[in-house]
């Protein structure tokens, strides 16, 4: 469980990189989830549009977002959101596609292009990795497709390693 006052207090207003702010990602969040999930899948190229997430296999990445179980937090500058990274714990009939088993929760996270390269993603990837680790997670997995070679450096910088594949991309893994 990742309750709003465990990030709020030292975490919540602590001046990220680029004069970025921090808050918790809430049930309210959906557009902003649903957004952040396209930047991801659009990494390369505008591949996806908005309407294919509401493929299932999309949508229970920013659907159904739960503040008792899952955690994320938003980076958010004076023009309003600029990168969010969070996780889902989806069911094993259900899973994500860097789905590791259903204690460990799955990683999505984007940053939007105005603030990418001033540190705002190691920012929120390492918060949200102590977050979880005080609230118990073993750890948190997520899927890079081939070719995200800047994801894949941040990645591997706070500790993900690669433990499968699927398709294209390879599962990372993270023990908290
Ligand atoms: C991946 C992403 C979240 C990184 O966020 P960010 O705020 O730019 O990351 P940081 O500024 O903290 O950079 C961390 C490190 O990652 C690496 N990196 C990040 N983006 C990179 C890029 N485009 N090219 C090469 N290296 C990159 C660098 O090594 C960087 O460290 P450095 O600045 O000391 O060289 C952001 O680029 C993004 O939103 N990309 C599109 C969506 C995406 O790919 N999401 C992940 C899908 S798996």
């Amino acid at each position: 469980m990742l309750c709003e006052d465990r990030l709020t207090g030292a975490e919540a207003g602590a001046a990220a990189p680029a004069g970025a702010l921090f808050r918790d990602v809430t049930a309210d969040d959906a557009a902003l989830l649903r957004h952040a999930t396209l930047a991801a899948m659009n990494w390369r190229t505008e591949t996806f549009s908005d309407a294919d997430l509401d493929r299932p296999d999309f949508a229970h990445y920013f659907t159904g977002y739960d503040p008792s179980r899952d955690g994320g937090l938003v980076a958010v500058d004076g023009e309003g959101p600029v990168g969010v990274a969070w996780v889902r714990f989806l069911p094993a009939d259900d899973p994500g596609y860097g789905f590791v088993s259903e204690d460990v929760p799955e990683l999505t996270m984007a940053v939007e292009p105005r603030g990418r390269g001033r540190g705002i993603g190691t920012a929120l990837l390492t918060r949200l990795l102590a977050a979880g680790r005080s609230a118990g997670w073993p750890g948190v997995s997520l899927s890079v497709e081939d070719g995200n070679t800047g994801a894949r450096i941040l990645y591997e910088r706070v500790g993900f390693r690669t433990v499968g594949r699927n398709g294209d991309s390879d599962t990372m893994l993270t023990r908290l």
